[in-house]
């Protein structure tokens, strides 16, 4: 099934200059980029963005690193486009983050991950209409 999914390349993506890396990976496996934009993350959007995650121990760190730089927001369309991207992300502990995954290649931190994706395809809805306008969507 064609699906759109939620990505971010996070500030320290940005800052390590690995955002053309990371787009460059999606384009060349041939996800179509619906939408793209580069912004500072405001606190609202970043606990809105984050909701779920509320109450949780490392929330409040979540915001201030999320909201520290700016971020690259895309939206990617593709078969299956969401479960593929979050392969292509790799795991989130470190240690399971497998080499040839942007997390394996590119990370060794449970935080500053480099990347965001979607984890499902209802997430992916709400994300999506959450960072992006219909009108900024191609
Ligand atoms: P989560 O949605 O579980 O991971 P993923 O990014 O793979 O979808 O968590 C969201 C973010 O919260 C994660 O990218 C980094 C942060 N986080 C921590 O800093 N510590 C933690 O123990 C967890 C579970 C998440
Ligand atoms: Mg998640």
């Amino acid at each position: 099934m064609i699906q759109r999914t939620f990505v971010m390349v996070k500030p320290d993506g940005v800052q390590r200059k690995l955002a053309g890396e990371i787009i460059g990976r999606f384009e060349r496996r041939g996800l179509r980029l619906a939408g793209m934009k580069m912004l500072r993350v405001s606190r609202e959007l970043a606990e809105a963005h984050y909701a779920a995650h509320k109450g949780k121990p490392f929330f409040g760190e979540l915001v201030d690193f999320i909201t520290s730089g700016p971020v690259v927001a895309m939206v990617w369309e593709g078969e299956d486009a969401v479960l593929l991207v979050r392969n292509m992300m790799g795991a989130l502990k470190p240690a399971e983050a497998q080499p040839g995954s942007i997390r394996g290649d590119f990370t060794a931190s449970i935080q500053m991950n480099v990347v965001h994706g979607s984890s499902d395809p209802a997430a992916a809805d709400e994300e999506v209409a959450l960072w992006f306008s219909e009108d900024e969507l191609v």
